[in-house]
């Protein structure tokens, strides 16, 4: 699907880390954009330098998602292409201290992660059913979950998050299998470690042992390199129902 003035696109958490960076990526291709995220402050100054819509849309509540996509599509019509970047990633072990994990903090994060992209996913998916294909292939849209490589090694404390990320991959296959009749392409990336707020907020030691576990290039991946990612998917018809690892051949160590 060629990225132009013609498609309209979804970003969740589009308002900061690797969704602002889709935001300005597909921005620059002359994409319509519009973003769900809870965070409307921080979207603010993107708002402003690229002219995306903003919704304050919590992805995990299946009818914010809703109202969301009916009020986006009144605006920039029917989105193409949708990236889910939304997403949490507090720690906790399965017992600590005696304590069982606390199951609502379990619950919450699967609510986001894996229920958010899924609630967006399959709303997404049925109005892209109904719009008119594209192109040589006769595609209707391109579906992007972001996963993690906590998806496959989740360490110590990342017990929640990486059910989430699991998910995510494990979703990705039998949706562009269920989606395929309708044009509509599924994949996911897992990216290793990158340089957004939710790890730049670590102290610099911290960054520092983390880029020095990604054996080539050893450095915190930029979020650009997943916007450019982002695009080459929605841009290859022949890319369909599959993670992309985007790491560095990093593999996670227990901690
Ligand atoms: N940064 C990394 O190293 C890394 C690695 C692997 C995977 N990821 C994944 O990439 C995605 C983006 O991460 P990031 O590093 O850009 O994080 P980030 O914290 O910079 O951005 C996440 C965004 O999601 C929004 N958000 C959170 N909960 C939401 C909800 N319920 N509804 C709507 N929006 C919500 C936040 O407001 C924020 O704008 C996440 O799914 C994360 O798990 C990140």
């Amino acid at each position: 699907m060629k990225l132009n003035k013609d498609i309209s696109a979804i970003v969740t958490g589009g308002a900061s880390g690797l969704g602002a960076a889709v935001v300005r990526h597909l921005s620059s291709c002359c994409v319509k954009v519009a973003i769900f995220d809870m965070d409307e402050a921080r979207a603010q100054p993107l708002i402003g330098e690229t002219g995306s819509l903003f919704f304050k849309v919590d992805v995990s509540d299946a009818q914010a998602v809703a109202r969301g996509f009916e009020e986006a599509r009144e605006i920039n019509g029917q989105e193409r292409l949708v990236v889910n970047c939304a997403g949490i990633a507090p720690a906790m072990k399965t017992v600590s201290r005696g304590q069982a994990h606390d199951a609502g903090l379990y619950a919450k994060v699967i609510g986001v992660n894996l229920v958010g992209s899924f609630n967006v996913a399959s709303q997404a998916a049925a109005g892209m059913a109904e719009a008119e294909p594209i192109g040589e292939d006769k595609e209707r849209g391109v579906i992007i979950n972001t996963a993690s490589v906590a998806g496959y090694d989740g360490q110590i404390g990342q017990v929640a998050y990486a059910s989430s990320k699991g998910g995510v991959i494990g979703m990705t296959l039998p949706m562009a299998r269920d989606l395929a009749d309708k044009g509509i392409r599924v994949m996911a990336i897992a990216p290793g470690i990158f340089g957004t707020p939710m790890v730049k907020g670590f102290p610099r030691e911290v960054q520092d042992a983390l880029a020095a576990q990604i054996p080539f290039p050893s450095r915190l991946g930029k979020p650009d390199e997943f916007a450019a990612l982002v695009a080459h998917i929605a841009e290859n018809p022949m890319l369909n129902g599959d993670v992309i690892r985007l790491d560095g051949a990093i593999r996670m160590p227990p901690r």
